[in-house]
């Protein structure tokens, strides 16, 4: 044998043990044990799921009321476990609650500064929502990016909502997040549990007991089988639309925003699938004025990933432009979400640019009513099918890689970290990118007018 044959045969022995290694690591990683603090899901304005994981099997139980000092209310599991879940029913609206998690022999927390939950509003607030994306990697940048935007947050506060009394809203203050929302591969590299306490659990502690992450399924998430068994989504329409049946994609109301969370991983992508036939009866059943959509690929991208590209990701950019975005722009959305490049990319108001970059023109700009090109957008309030929408990739907010950032849809692009930040006051929507130095990197607004009749292009039949 000559020495080259024999050198392939070691390289690729040391590969194949390699993988095994890999393999062996992740799913040791991947079991669900050991101890996990309360962490709540699913929040709606009736009802909230507790979570949190102990080290035996045991019977848990949630204690909870409005008051801090007298936790009247308990709720317990059927049987015992050592990965809990207590969902909690008949709750009143836009109401501070205080929980305590424990068993029949004693609840484990001393201090429940962290552990309360704000019920969703069933009337229109001011309603502030945070976007992180591509968030899995723990360390210095995802602290940064965390730490800063929620200090811009804590000293540029929302409006108070229009309190029906002075005392209601000191007993019931609104959290600092109303809508928490994570756009993919939240736990790097293979989305094991382990990585998911390193990547969510420990850095995220402060928010995770009393804000409720909603999450997109990324690529990496997908790689091992911890995701759905950590997060609880409401596949029935527990938190408003139209019932999905699968946890993959699910909407949800708050205040005057209709949010829908897409799969653009695993689920099919075809315009003719389940996916696609839920967001078009999802969305016509929709009452609200403002549309919200999230998913992990960004259908317009010249970042770490290239949305032109068509065997990058496995054509999964490419299938969401052509396939789901029609339907999203018919339904009147304002604004689409997405991580998985990782830097900053945001859109002009654009409308039915379902091609390659080469095929985008100026026509797909909804300049209409424009008052300053490129910052503040105006859409008519009573119309909704295809009067513009902004496209944001924010995929930065725990590493940041190389990219052309030249896609023509896009009219900024940053290779910084940071999150975003969107603030929504009536007709009005303002969206901040939030570097990992707490500057504001990008600012726009969307305002919707009675009066403005905008230009409905119909371009998609
Ligand atoms: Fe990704």
């Amino acid at each position: 044998m000559s020495l080259l044959k024999k050198l392939a045969k070691i390289i690729l022995a040391l590969i194949v043990a390699y993988a095994v290694a890999r393999f062996a690591v992740v799913f040791y990683d991947s079991r669900l044990t050991g101890a996990r603090a309360p962490y709540i899901q699913t929040l709606t304005p009736h009802s909230v799921v507790i979570r949190w994981m102990t080290e035996e099997n045991q019977l848990g139980i949630v204690r909870f009321g409005e008051d801090p000092q007298l936790l009247s209310s308990i709720e317990m599991e059927s049987s015992p476990t050592n990965n809990h879940t207590v969902k909690l029913d008949g709750l009143k609206p836009a109401t501070r609650y205080y929980y305590q998690t424990g068993t029949i022999s004693g609840f484990y927390q001393k201090s429940i500064e962290r552990q309360w939950f704000y019920t969703h509003p069933e009337t229109v607030q001011p309603t502030r929502i945070w976007l992180i994306g591509d968030s899995g990697k723990a360390g210095e940048i995802q602290s940064q990016v965390r730490d800063s935007a929620l200090q811009w947050m804590q000293q540029n506060p929302l409006p108070a909502p229009a309190a029906t009394d002075d005392d209601a809203a000191e007993k019931s203050p609104s959290p600092p997040v109303n809508v928490w929302l994570a756009l993919g591969d939240i736990a790097y590299r293979s989305g094991s549990n382990q990585q998911f306490q390193e990547s969510l659990f420990e850095p995220y502690a402060e928010l995770l007991p009393n804000t409720a992450l909603w999450p997109v399924y990324g690529n990496h998430d997908d790689r091992r089988w911890t995701y759905f068994r950590i997060f609880d989504l409401p596949e029935n329409a527990e938190a408003g639309g139209v019932p999905s049946g699968t946890e993959n994609y699910y909407a949800i109301d708050y205040s005057n925003i209709h949010f829908v969370i897409l799969d653009s991983q695993a689920s099919d992508r075809d315009k003719d699938g389940d996916m696609a036939d839920w967001l078009r009866r999802d969305l016509a059943q929709n009452k609200k004025p403002w549309v919200i959509a999230a998913f992990h690929h960004p259908p317009y991208s010249k970042g770490s990933h290239d949305s032109d590209n068509t065997s990058d990701s496995r054509g999964r950019m490419q299938d969401m432009r052509e396939n789901i975005l029609p339907i999203l722009e018919a339904g009147g959305v304002d604004l689409v979400f997405t991580g998985h490049s990782h830097m900053y990319e945001r859109s002009h108001l654009i409308d039915c640019a379902y091609g390659d970059s080469q095929s985008f023109s100026l026509d797909n700009i909804v300049s209409g009513g424009v008052k300053n090109k490129s910052r503040q957008y105006l859409k008519p309030l009573n119309k909704k099918s295809h009067q513009g929408a902004v496209y944001v990739v924010a995929g930065s907010s725990a590493k940041v890689d190389q990219g052309s950032l030249d896609h023509p849809v896009h009219y900024v692009g940053l290779q910084e970290a940071g999150s975003v930040i969107v603030d929504v006051v009536d007709d009005k929507l303002t969206a901040r990118f939030i570097n990992n130095e707490g500057q504001v990197r990008d600012e726009f607004s969307i305002t919707k007018q009675a009066d403005y009749d905008g230009g409905y292009r119909g371009c998609a039949d």
